[in-house]
C-alpha cells in the first residue's frame, strides 16, 4: 500500500485546481440509471470511488465512455438488478442503487453496505422512504430485497433527522414514481441542488431542492442531458486548511466560497483571509499564529463533519482551546490519538474534544482509518517539523484527486512512496 512522505513547515504558494465534487459525481453517475438515454457528465473527478462505481454500473448494464473530466454513462437495458456486496461495502453511496433500480425495474437485490471506520451507518431511513412509496422489502442474508409491482408511488415522508444519503435516495426513487412526493426534513447540502439540477435537466420536476422540503412530481420517464458536476467544497475547505497550518498564500481555482456554509466563517474567524475572486477562492495566511476557534458539526449549512477532523489539525498548532462537537457520527475521532502521536495535545470525551494548541507539532509515521481522517494528518504533516508518513494512501485516493501533484506544485515537500519502496 502506497504512502505519502511529507516534510513539513514551507509555505505554500500558487493554485490548486478544485476538482468536481466526489459526494455529487457519485450521486449523480447513479442518477443515469433512471434513463434509457445516455447522460454526459463533466468535471467528474478521477477517484476510486468514481472507479468503483463505474464497475457497478457496468455490472447493471451501463454503456461507459471516459474522456479526461467527462464521463458519457448510457444504460439502453438494466441487465441486472443485483448489487454484490464486493462492491457495495467498499462504497457506502453506491448502495443507492436501490432507488432507481426499483423505479426503473419495479425490482432490486441490494447488498447492504454494512458498517464502516466512522459508525454503524445504517440505512433505515432510506428503506422506510421507499416503503413509503409503496415497496415491499423484505432483508435476506445481508442483501435487501425489494420490489414495486406496478411502480412506486408518491408519498408525504418527514424524515426524523437530516440524512444526506436518504434525501438522495428518496429524490432518486420518487421522479419516476406516480403522483407528488413531498420531501420534509430533507438535507440542505448543495449536492442535494447539483443532483435536482441534473435530474430536472432529465425531464424531472423536483422543486426545493436545497431547502428543507422538497417536492418532486412523478413523471413517466427520463431523457439524456448533460451536467456539470459541482465543485468540490471539502477538498477546496481542505486545501484551505493547509495555508491555514503553513501559512502562504494560494487561489483554489473553481472553488466557491458560498459552498463552504458555516465553516467559511470558522475559518476567518481563526486568522485566515479567504476570498471570492472571479477565477476561484484566494486564501491568505500571514506569519502569524492562528486563533483557536470552537466549531459543532451540523448539517448543512452548519460546519461540515467532514472538515471536522481537518479543523482539529489546524487547531492542533492555534493560539488557545478549540473545542470541538461532532453531533453527525459518533465515532468520528479516529485522527485525534494519530494526531496526539505528532504531539498534538487533544482530550476526546463523547462527542467532545478540546484542542490546547501547541508550538509545534513534530513529524512522525501516522495512519488513518478513514478519507477525511487521512486528510487531518496530511494537514498535520504539512505543518509539522520533521518527516511525516502518512500510511493506507488508499483512503485519500478514494476522495482527493491528484493529492501528490496538487500539493507539489504549491511548493510542498510532499512525495508518493510506492509499497516496494
Ligand atoms: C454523506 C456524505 C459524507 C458526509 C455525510 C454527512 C456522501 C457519499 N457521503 O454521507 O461524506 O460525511 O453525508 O454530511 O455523500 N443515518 C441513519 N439512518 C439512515 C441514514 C443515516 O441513522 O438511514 C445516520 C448516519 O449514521 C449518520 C447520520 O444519519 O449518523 C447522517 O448520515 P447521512 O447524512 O445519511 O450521511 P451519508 O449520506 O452516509
Amino acid at each position: 500500500m502506497d504512502r505519502l512522505a511529507i516534510i513539513g513547515g514551507r509555505p505554500l504558494f500558487g493554485d490548486i485546481p478544485i476538482s468536481g465534487a466526489k459526494n455529487a459525481a457519485i450521486k449523480l453517475m447513479v442518477a443515469t440509471l433512471l434513463t434509457d438515454q445516455s447522460v454526459q457528465l463533466s468535471n467528474v473527478p478521477d477517484l476510486a470511488d468514481v472507479r468503483q462505481l463505474l464497475r457497478l454500473l457496468e455490472q447493471h448494464g451501463t454503456h461507459i465512455t471516459r474522456e479526461g473530466d467527462r464521463l458519457s454513462l448510457h444504460t439502453a437495458n438494466i441487465r441486472s438488478t443485483e448489487a454484490p456486496y464486493d462492491i457495495v461495502r467498499k462504497m457506502r453511496a453506491s448502495f443507492n442503487v436501490l432507488g432507481p433500480l426499483l423505479a426503473r425495474e419495479h425490482e432490486a437485490k441490494v447488498s447492504l453496505p454494512g458498517g464502516c471506520a466512522i459508525g454503524a451507518r445504517p440505512v433505515d431511513l432510506h428503506l422506510k422512504a421507499l416503503e413509503a412509496m409503496g415497496a415491499d422489502i423484505t432483508l435476506d442474508e445481508g442483501y435487501v430485497i425489494a420490489s414495486a409491482k406496478g411502480g412506486l408511488h408518491g408519498a408525504t415522508i418527514s424524515f426524523p433527522f437530516v440524512s444526506v444519503g436518504a434525501t438522495e435516495h428518496a429524490m432518486l426513487a420518487a421522479v419516476l414514481a406516480k403522483g407528488t412526493t413531498v420531501l420534509e426534513n430533507a438535507a440542505r447540502e448543495p449536492e442535494m441542488a447539483d443532483l435536482a439540477d441534473c435530474l430536472n435537466a432529465m425531464g424531472a420536476k423536483i422543486s426545493g431542492a436545497g431547502r428543507s422540503t422538497i417536492t418532486i412530481e412523478g413523471v413517466s420517464h427520463l431523457t439524456g442531458c448533460q451536467h456539470q458536476v459541482l465543485p468540490d467544497r471539502i477538498e477546496a475547505g481542505a486545501y484551505a486548511m493547509a495555508v491555514g497550518i503553513t501559512g502562504g498564500e494560494v487561489t483554489l481555482t473553481h472553488g466557491r466560497a458560498d459552498l463552504l456554509g458555516a465553516a467559511l466563517a470558522s475559518l476567518r474567524e481563526t486568522g485566515l483571509e479567504i476570498e471570492q475572486m472571479a477565477d476561484g477562492v484566494r486564501v491568505k495566511k500571514n506569519g502569524e499564529r492562528l486563533t483557536a476557534v470552537d466549531i459543532v458539526t451540523q448539517p448543512f449549512p452548519g460546519f461540515p463533519t467532514d472538515l471536522q477532523a481537518l479543523f482539529m489539525a489546524m487547531m492542533a498548532t492555534a493560539d488557545g482551546v478549540a473545542n470541538i462537537k461532532e453531533t453527525i457520527f459518533e465515532n468520528r475521532y479516529m485522527h485525534a490519538p494519530e494526531l496526539a502521536r505528532m504531539g498534538a495535545d487533544i482530550h476526546v470525551d463523547g462527542q467532545l474534544a478540546r484542542v490546547r494548541g501547541v508550538d509545534r507539532l513534530k513529524g512522525a509515521p501516522v495512519m488513518a482509518t478513514d478519507l477525511r481522517a487521512s486528510m487531518s494528518l496530511v494537514i498535520a504533516g504539512l505543518g509539522a517539523e520533521g518527516q511525516t508518513m502518512v500510511s493506507r494512501l488508499y483512503h485519500l485516493d478514494r476522495g482527493f484527486e491528484k493529492l501528490d501533484q496538487k500539493l507539489q506544485n504549491v511548493g510542498a515537500l510532499v512525495e508518493r512512496v510506492p509499497d516496494s519502496a
